[in-house]
């Protein structure tokens, strides 16, 4: 009996850039690094890279742009449409920049994990690392950090954690040098917490539904 993808979860990526996070996931799931397999990659920017590195991996890469007059919801609930054709059993948002609303997270209860470059309650939103740059250079904060969170509603980047880790900013850093050591974090984070939910399901997060 044929037993490829027989038992390999199933991940949906929804990127909006570059897509070195989504690389980071086809990358561990070609090594077996991660027992899963990544079944589709929207992306809502036509000019992602991301689209290129997923065709690369033979994986189904589709654009779903919204436009200027069309309203939230339908544009969610038709993104809900498209993703749950593919059956994920994990939807990870891996630098898509949009706030995804209930049209679309009502239909993946306990499913969707978002990738934040920061630590749980600090710069939620856009540019979270150059504003984390910014505080430590007026001597706010230490350092910053990375986050693995669940999306259970419209809060913006924080959801219940599952993974996180502390990024050290220092003196000399600029905001390149920064933003490769959050992305480094963020690689091995990210896969190491997909491989802890996909290997101990949160089935007590379904079931608590
Ligand atoms: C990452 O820093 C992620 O945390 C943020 O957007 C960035 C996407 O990077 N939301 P990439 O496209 O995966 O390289």
């Amino acid at each position: 009996m044929n037993h490829t993808h027989t038992h390999l979860t199933r991940l949906a990526v929804l990127i909006s850039g570059n897509g070195s996070n989504l690389q980071t996931i086809l990358d561990a799931c070609a090594a077996r690094i991660l027992p899963a397999r990544v079944v589709l990659v929207v992306s809502n920017k036509t000019d992602a890279y991301g689209l290129e590195r997923a065709s690369h991996s033979g994986v189904p890469a589709v654009v779903k742009t919204k436009s200027k007059d069309q309203d939230r919801t339908t544009y969610d609930r038709e993104l809900a449409d498209l993703v749950g054709a593919y059956r994920p059993d994990w939807i990870v948002l891996a630098g898509w920049m949009r706030i995804l609303s209930p049209a679309f997270l009502n239909a993946f209860p306990g499913q969707v994990i978002n990738l934040h470059p920061a630590l749980p309650g600090t710069f939620p939103g856009t540019n979270a690392i150059e504003r984390s740059l910014h505080a430590f250079q007026l001597g706010e904060i230490q350092h910053t950090g990375v986050m693995v969170h669940l999306v259970p509603d419209e809060g913006v980047d924080n959801g219940p954690v599952l993974g996180q880790e502390i990024v050290p900013i220092y003196r000399e850093d600029t905001r390149e040098t920064l933003e490769n050591r959050v992305h480094q974090v963020e690689h091995r984070l990210l896969v190491e917490t997909l491989s802890n939910v996909i290997q101990k399901p949160l089935l007590m997060t379904r079931s608590e539904k």
